[in-house]
């Protein structure tokens, strides 16, 4: 449901449908399929930092078949080696609560770097305005860093600045479940 609430708004705000996509922090490949069901004649590249993530997440393509067959990329989202303007959406789904704030800002450049004139980046994640945050007990948040230690540079980061400030319109930021938010902007 969380990943359809994205699609969603993908597909509200952006009218062109994406031919050239890349999904940083793929995985096993679980948000790569995702946007393949969604763009299937897309070209789509799935990058992750885990050869053994993206091991699976192949196995897993050869298992379904369905083509056009991704294409898996074993890099740094900050420094992905790929060709200036080559895809039209960049999607970064579940990445950034993960990221110290310099890979954060980092990635933003790459990911303006990599795509086309007017390409979109879209970004899901942890929404730090989300009132279930703000009511969280001190230790259930406790506990949710002690798995995400870089929790709370991510929420002390302005995100919609940060993509600003890296090429990009202001984002839009849309609230797609009680403690996410998609943000997407088009690059300048
Ligand atoms: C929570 S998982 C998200 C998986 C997937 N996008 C999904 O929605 O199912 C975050 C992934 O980001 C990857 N990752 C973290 N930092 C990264 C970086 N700097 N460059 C590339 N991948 C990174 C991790 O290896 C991990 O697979």
């Amino acid at each position: 449901m969380l990943r359809q609430s994205y699609h969603d708004v993908l597909q509200k705000q952006i009218t062109l449908a994406p031919q050239a996509l890349l999904d940083i922090g793929c995985s096993v490949g679980m948000s790569t399929f995702a946007l393949q069901n969604t763009y299937p004649q897309a070209q789509i590249t799935g990058l992750d930092l885990s050869p053994y993530f993206l091991a699976i997440a192949q196995y897993r393509s050869f298992k379904s078949c369905a083509q056009p067959a991704p294409t898996w990329l074993h890099a740094a989202a900050e420094a992905t080696g790929l060709p200036d303007a080559s895809f039209d959406l960049v999607s970064a789904h579940l990445i950034f609560h993960e990221l110290p704030r310099d890979a954060a800002i980092a990635i933003l450049q790459e990911a303006r770097r990599l795509l086309r004139p007017r390409g979109h980046l879209a970004i899901m994640d942890m929404n730090p305005q989300s009132e279930v945050y703000a009511k969280m007990p001190p230790y259930i948040l406790t506990l949710l860093k002690s798995t995400e230690p870089y929790l709370d540079q991510y929420f002390a980061l302005d995100l919609a600045q940060a993509i600003y400030d890296a090429g990009f319109d202001r984002p839009t930021i849309t609230s797609n479940s009680s403690r996410h938010r998609t943000l997407v902007a088009q690059a300048r």
